[in-house]
């Protein structure tokens, strides 16, 4: 089903989401309006697979998958899992909370097996963990993992806002044959994977279970330039500070060092709207 053709139910769309964060002036408009384009352009076939959840009332997280037994703790910080030969392949995408908003700092440990379908359960090859920037962004260089008996190709991932659960869940190829025996296999889970340069391009956006504001609308504004004047970068905030970002007046919630790229609609944690 297209994103953004669900509009009857009332709940917010990405548009408005969209929308809202030009209206507020948010860092990283390009950023956001591209995360549509780029489900599209990477997909051929989007019509007939039902690819990701949609980002457009909170109420299509990403669902769950088994863990397996090859996960093992502590993998290495990186973002590049080039441990053995292979078909070279990216993960692209954005983490989004309830709100369709992207949540920055967010863990993504990934592990697969190697080419020919081995997991390393004594050292850490193809395995490792980053972080979501700014704009709830993640990019993962590895290679296809291969296949192994009684699954259909697969990576798997485990996703962590800061201070909330962790998903634990598995990405999946399309048109792989496996894809219809594989009793675990879930197509909401597909990829959307195109050939490119030698090796694949894939994407996939994650809809975790962080709470967000949607964030100001049009009709839904507060007016009244509260005090403590324009929130600012670099600035310290205590709980209790009130700020206006976009012309919309927020409430600090915990004390920090306001930081580029936490603007109070980012960051619901630390700002909500008041
Ligand atoms: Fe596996």
């Amino acid at each position: 089903m297209d994103s953004e053709s669900k509009t009857s139910t009332g709940h917010v769309t990405r548009k408005t989401v969209l929308r809202a964060a030009l209206a507020a002036g948010m860092a990283a408009p390009a950023v956001l309006m591209g995360v549509p384009a780029l489900a599209r352009t990477l997909s051929g076939s989007e019509a007939a697979l039902d690819l990701t959840p949609e980002c457009d009332d909170g109420d299509d997280l990403t669902v769950p998958q088994m863990e397996g037994p090859y996960f093992k703790p502590n993998s290495p910080l990186r973002s590049a899992l080039k441990d053995g030969p292979g078909t070279p392949l990216t993960v692209s995408g954005y983490v989004f909370g309830r709100a369709c908003r992207p949540v920055s700092g967010v863990l993504l440990d990934f592990w697969q097996a190697d080419a020919n379908g081995a997991y390393d359960n004594t050292g850490f090859k193809f395995r490792g963990h980053q972080f979501t920037g700014a704009d709830g962004s993640f990019k993962l260089t590895t290679i296809v993992p291969g296949l192994y008996p009684g699954r259909t190709r697969h990576l798997h991932v485990k996703v962590q806002a800061p201070g909330r659960p962790i998903l634990t869940t598995q990405l999946y190829f399309p048109n792989e044959p496996r894809n219809n025996t594989d009793s675990i296999f879930d197509p909401r889970l597909l990829m959307t994977v195109r050939d490119a340069g030698g090796g694949r391009e894939a994407a996939f956006d994650f809809v975790i279970d962080v709470p967000q504001n949607p964030g100001p609308t049009p009709t839904a504004t507060p007016t009244t330039a509260p005090p403590g004047g324009t929130w600012t970068a670099g600035r310290s905030y205590a709980a209790g500070d009130r700020v206006t970002y976009g012309g919309v007046g927020y409430v600090c919630l915990q004390a920090h060092t306001a930081m580029a790229g936490w603007e109070p609609p980012n960051v619901p944690a630390l700002w909500r709207i008041g």
